[in-house]
Order: structure tokens, then sequence, then C-alpha cells
């Protein structure tokens, strides 16, 4: 998605220069129908492509029951919920003989990261803490959990980049590492809810046996090469267009929802599903309340590129997932910085690179910091060693750092088979 161009028309006329009108969103965003067939759907229609992607992932898993706490409950898995997620794929006490495997069976969600919304930002005092804390859910929070596909796990497992010496090995063969074309990966963020509530959520239960609704659903898909990128929202997320907007030119019939367009942290007007979406929705077999489940979810936007034609950055980012630096967020500019050292561990932290700015814009100061994160196109310097090395069989350097296409948790996630640390 692109920014909104408007402050820099504004610019000029105060310079006193002639300015162009200002672009609508859409005019250079939405494109009209294809007449050709090949018409690289993706990239010319990353709305429609994320569509079909959350109608693919999301549909209804075979029955499962689950005894979780002495309870036995049935769980209400959408596909990407049968998949693999992080703490399966990379074990604790990573033993290269006992590689990780595909599950069987469903066992409800271990939810592994706490994230916030803007309801208990401020409050809430667990920011550096990673694991998720079941207080954090019951204080009003949200917690996150992440799922890959047979594609994507299986290039993990085969390259052995699930374990940091694995890794390591791999950066030796001095090949990149590039996913296969079919791989998604899906990031989701939950909040408890009541039973009465489950009519307007996508539902299920954590390992504990709680009751949890779907707030935040991240999907990427590697069908172009940096990946697509995209993000929904439930459409009652406080502020969820709150300092970007919210852009869909397939789902919604009103494709452009200006930012701050309310008081921050406020509840936007549900836009009306579009046709075509609802379509689709019948076409893709959803039915009864597993489609009024879904029905509650919209697209905040897409992206396939670092920056538009003119270099400003590209930005997009959930008001839950990426609360409290929403402002800069970037899916591309921040995952580029997923890289490995020669050791096979974390290149580059995903925060704390550069200064957070006091509550920026009409953001209430009560909602504390933004974090200022990295976006726009990466900067080779940060990868490569370039002094003295730019000879012709290495025009760029030498390369310090191996990016692992995009996938944050294997410079996160993998840990040492030696390490000491219980
Ligand atoms: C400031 C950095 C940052 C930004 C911005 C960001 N992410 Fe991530 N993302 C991460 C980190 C770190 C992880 C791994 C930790 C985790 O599982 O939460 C991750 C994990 C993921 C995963 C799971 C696969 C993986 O890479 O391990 C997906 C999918 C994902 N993000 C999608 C998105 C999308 C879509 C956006 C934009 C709307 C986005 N991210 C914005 C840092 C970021």
């Amino acid at each position: 998605m692109k920014r909104y161009l408007q402050p820099c028309y504004l610019a000029l006329a105060i310079l006193g220069m002639s300015s162009l009108p200002s672009l609508a969103e859409n005019d250079h965003y939405c494109r009209a129908p294809a007449s050709t067939k090949d018409h690289a759907a993706p990239m010319n229609y990353p709305d429609q492509f994320a569509w079909h992607l959350f109608l693919e992932v999301n549909q209804k898993a075979k029955k499962e029951y689950a005894t979780l706490n002495g309870k036995k409950v049935e769980l209400n898995n959408a596909v990407w919920e049968t998949w693999i997620d992080d703490s399966d794929n990379f074990p604790q006490h990573p033993t290269p003989a006992n590689p990780p495997v595909w599950p069987t069976k469903a066992d409800g969600h271990n939810l592994a990261y706490t994230s916030f919304s803007h309801q208990t930002y401020s409050n809430d005092k667990t920011s550096s803490e990673p694991d998720c804390n079941p207080d954090d859910l019951k204080n009003g929070g949200t917690c996150e959990v992440v799922y890959r596909n047979k594609a994507t796990f299986e290039y993990i497992k085969n390259n052995n980049l699930w374990y940091q010496e694995g890794i390591a090995d791999y950066v030796k063969t001095g090949k990149e590492i590039v996913f296969p074309i079919d791989s998604i990966e899906v990031k989701g963020n939950w909040k408890l809810i009541k039973e009465n509530e489950k009519k307007d959520y996508h539902w299920n239960y954590t390992t504990k046996g709680q009751l949890i609704g779907l707030v935040a659903m991240h999907i990427s898909s590697k069908v172009i090469p940096n990946w697509l990128w995209a993000t929904f929202e439930h459409v009652d997320n406080p502020g969820r267009c709150d300092l970007l907007g919210c852009f869909d030119c397939y789902g919604v019939t009103n494709p452009v929802t200006q930012p701050n367009a309310k008081t921050f942290g406020s509840v936007y007007p549900e836009e009306p599903l579009s046709s075509a979406l609802l379509k689709q929705y019948d076409k893709s077999g959803f039915n009864g309340t597993w489609l009024k489940e879904w029905k509650n979810y919209r697209l905040k936007g897409s992206m396939i590129n670092f920056t538009d034609s003119y270099g400003n950055a590209s930005l997009l980012g959930n008001s839950v997932t990426e609360s409290g630096f929403v402002a800069t967020s970037s899916c591309m500019g921040c995952h580029s910085r997923a890289a490995v050292t020669s050791a096979g561990q974390k290149a580059f932290p995903f925060f704390g690179e550069l200064p957070s700015t006091a509550a920026i814009g009409n953001i209430p100061a009560e909602y504390g910091l933004q974090f200022l994160t990295a976006n726009g196109a990466p900067n080779p310097a940060d990868f490569y060693h370039r002094a003295g090395n730019l000879n012709n069989n290495n025009p760029y350097g030498t390369l310090q750092f191996l990016q692992t296409d995009f996938v944050w948790a294997i410079p996160m996630r993998a840990k040492s088979i030696n390490q000491t640390t219980p």
C-alpha cells in the first residue's frame, strides 16, 4: 500500500510553488480490471489476492476434540490452526537427530508472545517479557501465535534452519535462503472472550483451556519473490484505522478509510463487504456460523513493495500486532532485517535500533512512547562490509549477515544445541 500524499502537496503550496491536485489513494492504488489473461494478479491486485489467501487458510478444518486443563472441548480450527506453530518448529532444546515433526493432532493454541491493544498498552508492564503470561489475557491484553504451512516447515527442516548450528552450516554453503513459492505463514493475535461472544469472533482455546477470540491476523505468502504481506483486523478493534488508514480495493464497498478521521482509539464504522467478496465466501463453502464469524474481519491493507516509485516508504501495520509502532510500521522493511550471523544467531534486534519518540501526532500521551521501526528499502551497508572489497568478483563487498528470506522466526526462535541455560 502507498502512503497518502496530501502533506507533500501542502508543503509545496506553502512554498509558493505550483502544486499538482492531490491524488486520491485509489487513483494509483486500485487498478482497473485487467483485459489480459496473464496479469500477474498478486502484484496488480494484492488486496484481492490477500482475500484469496484469507479464504484458503480459513477453510474449516476437520472436527477435533482436545482435553485442555482437564476439560474436554471441541476445537474450532481453521486450516492454518492445524499447521505447525513456532514452539513445535523451533524446539527449546534442539537435537539434530530428532527434528521437529508435522503435527497430526491439534491441541489448542500455545500462545507465545504478549502483544498489546489500545486499551492495555499504557498499563502493560510486561512489554519486555516475550512469553504470553495468562495474566496478560486476564487483564484484557492480547497474545500471539505463529503457524506455517507444510512447504515452509519442510524447507526449514530439510535445510536444518531450526537450530543455530544448522543455520551456521547453511551460511557456510554460500547459498541464499529462498523459501518455496507455496510457502504461507500466519500470525494471529487473540484476547479472552466470553461464551456469548463466540458468534462475533473466530474463537478457539488456548492449551490451558481459555476461550479466546481472534482480533488480528497477518498472512504472508511467497507467491511473489519478496512475499505478499496482508493484515486483517476484527472490525471492532479500537483504533483500527488510526495513523495509517485502511485500504481494501476488493473486499469492501469503500476502499479507503482515511487515518485519524476519528478520535484516537475509537471504533471505526463497519465497512460493508463487497458483492465480489460475498460471492467468493459462498463459492469457497463458507456458511452458517463459520461464515458469520469470518464476516467480522476486514483487510487493513496489503503490501508488495518496500517503497512507491518515488521512494516513499510503503507502510502497513495492524493496530493490535504492531501496537506502539504502527506509525512507522512496514512489514517488508522490518522483516528484511531478519538475518543471521555466521554463527547462526540473530544479526539485528527488531526493536531498539532506532530511538523511540514521545507520543506523536494526535496520539494521547497516556499511550506512551511510540517505537520507530525500520521501513523503506533495506540498506546494503547493513549486511555487507564494503571497504576494500569492491573488486569484480565481489561488487557489493563481503556479506556479513545472511537474510533469512524475511522469516523472523529463524533468527528469533532457533536455539543452540549447546545452550547451557535451562
Ligand atoms: C518492527 C518489526 C516488525 C514489523 C513492522 C512487522 N513484523 Fe512481522 N514479525 C516480526 C518479528 C520479530 C516476528 C517474529 C516473532 C513473532 O513470532 O512474533 C514476526 C513474525 C511475523 C510472521 C510469522 C513468520 C515469521 O516471520 O517468523 C508473520 C506472518 C508476520 N510477522 C507478518 C507481518 C505483517 C503482515 C506485517 C505488516 C502488517 C508485519 N509482520 C510487521 C517483526 C515485525
